[in-house]
């Protein structure tokens, strides 16, 4: 078991740029893949959760070199995929199993799908669902279709097959991954295939698609596939992850007064609530050098000290800052009054209960943080003080609980930081350039 001991600093400064964006490239391979061309990769994320997706399509036959973050596929189509010989290892990876899953259904052979002891907890049933109708077999003494009120999860065994339906698909959660593994599977239906959200959800699958010249229309969180598709991708550029930058900009709103600053970041309208909400906390954030990737909006981020002060957080913001609420919950408790986050129920299963044990942690380092059932009420200013804390294996929570160690009285000892390494293996040489600088 890892740990890390952080110790307070006064200030932070420093240009950086945080590793590509892990939703774009898990796309960015699995789009290669099913190519009819050969498909080149830049600034591919290199971390345990997409190197799963990555490692995935190699045992299903298709070849892919990696040189660090430079990647190249030799997609082989829609059809082109072959049974793997043992079972897919998805690690931690909620989007890789879902993904994979969708598909799956267009494949004629069956799969056996296993994750780490966190994704084993996480729901399967809201794909399983879908794909079920669509004409995927779940196996491991499940049927087609799950008894009501079963909740599904990993290790399990599905069946495509050639002959996919499309659906219409009213999904009861506002999830990428979700709507992703519907339209991938649609790829592969002889017909339309729709999707509607109770709110839009990233939408990093849909500018792909349309990138690679498959047929879909947007409206609202509702989006329409013409099947049968056939994928031409040709190159990404995967831009920087704002959910990495997050932790650097809230370093900076709390200590810096030369600011730090992100380069080349993803600010994809769909990921940028975090943004929103730390202006309307009073946040200095400022974006420059804006310009477009391979279809997604990038620019410099640059965050400066600023007094924060409590906000409330609800509705459609909730999916788009859904992976920024254990960093949010941080800068919560050094703003001045009541920040209330509800509606985020979808954080109880993510790669920890986050509501319980972003709580749970921040209090041992004294912060005023309660539990609702779906989110969570922070009073602040609180000052911190160093304790011992753990991840839960949950590495936005490491991560987060690592910015806050920055503000303690004391030093903080973080417990259980390996799991760092699924998303951004790049950060505690990050954290200590701009503690250093
Ligand atoms: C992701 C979607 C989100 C997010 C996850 C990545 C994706 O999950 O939390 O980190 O790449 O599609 P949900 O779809 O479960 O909200």
């Amino acid at each position: 078991m890892d740990s890390k001991t952080i110790h307070p600093v006064a200030r932070a400064a420093g240009k950086i740029q945080v590793q590509g964006d892990k939703s774009i490239s898990h796309r960015s391979i699995i789009l290669g893949a099913l190519s009819e061309t050969p498909c080149s990769v830049d600034n591919f994320l290199v971390a345990e959760d997409t190197l799963c997706t990555l490692e995935a399509f190699r045992q299903m036959g298709i070849p892919i070199e990696r040189n660090g973050t430079q990647v190249h596929l030799h997609g082989r189509g829609l059809e082109g995929l072959k049974a793997p010989a043992k079972p897919i290892w998805c690690g931690n990876s909620g989007t890789s199993t879902r993904l994979l899953m969708g598909v799956l259904t267009g494949q004629p052979f069956q799969v056996r799908l296993e994750g780490d002891e966190s994704l084993s907890r996480r729901p399967m049933d809201r794909v399983i669902e879908p794909l079920s109708k669509m004409g995927a077999f779940f196996l491991d003494g499940m049927d087609a279709h799950l008894p009501a009120g079963r909740q599904a999860h990993l290790p399990l065994t599905m069946r495509g097959s050639h002959t996919v339906h499309p659906i219409l698909w009213k999904s009861p959660v506002a999830s990428a991954q979700v709507k992703s593994a519907i339209l991938l599977a649609g790829l592969y239906a002889s017909g339309e295939t729709e999707v509607q959200e109770p709110a839009l959800s990233r939408d990093h699958t849909e500018r792909m698609f349309a990138a690679c010249g498959v047929k879909l229309e947007r409206s609202g969180s509702h989006v329409r596939l013409f099947g049968t598709a056939a994928i031409h991708a040709k190159y990404f550029y995967v831009p920087g992850d704002l959910s990495s930058a997050a932790f650097f900009l809230a370093a900076g709103l709390l200590i810096s007064e030369q600011g730090v600053e992100v380069e080349h970041v993803g600010i994809n309208p769909t990921r940028t609530g975090f943004l929103d909400i730390v202006q309307a906390m009073g946040g200095q954030i400022t974006r420059q050098k804006p310009t477009e990737k391979s279809g997604e909006p990038v620019a410099t981020l640059v965050a400066r000290k600023s007094s924060l002060k409590a906000t409330q957080v609800a509705g459609d913001l909730i999916p788009r800052a859904i992976d920024e609420f254990p960093i949010l919950a941080v800068l919560a408790t050094q703003a001045a009054g009541q920040t209330v986050i509800s509606d985020a129920q979808e954080l109880r299963v993510k790669e920890s209960d986050r509501i319980a044990k972003v709580a749970q942690e921040l209090s041992k380092m004294g912060a005023r943080i309660t539990e609702k059932s779906d989110g969570l009420v922070i009073e602040g200013p609180t000052p911190l003080k160093g304790a011992v804390v753990d991840s839960h294996g949950d590495h936005r929570l490491a991560m987060s609980l690592a910015i806050a160690a920055l503000v303690t009285e004391g030093p903080t000892t973080i417990q259980n930081t390996e799991c760092v390494n699924t998303s951004f293996p790049e950060f505690w040489t990050l954290l200590d350039k701009i503690c250093d600088d």
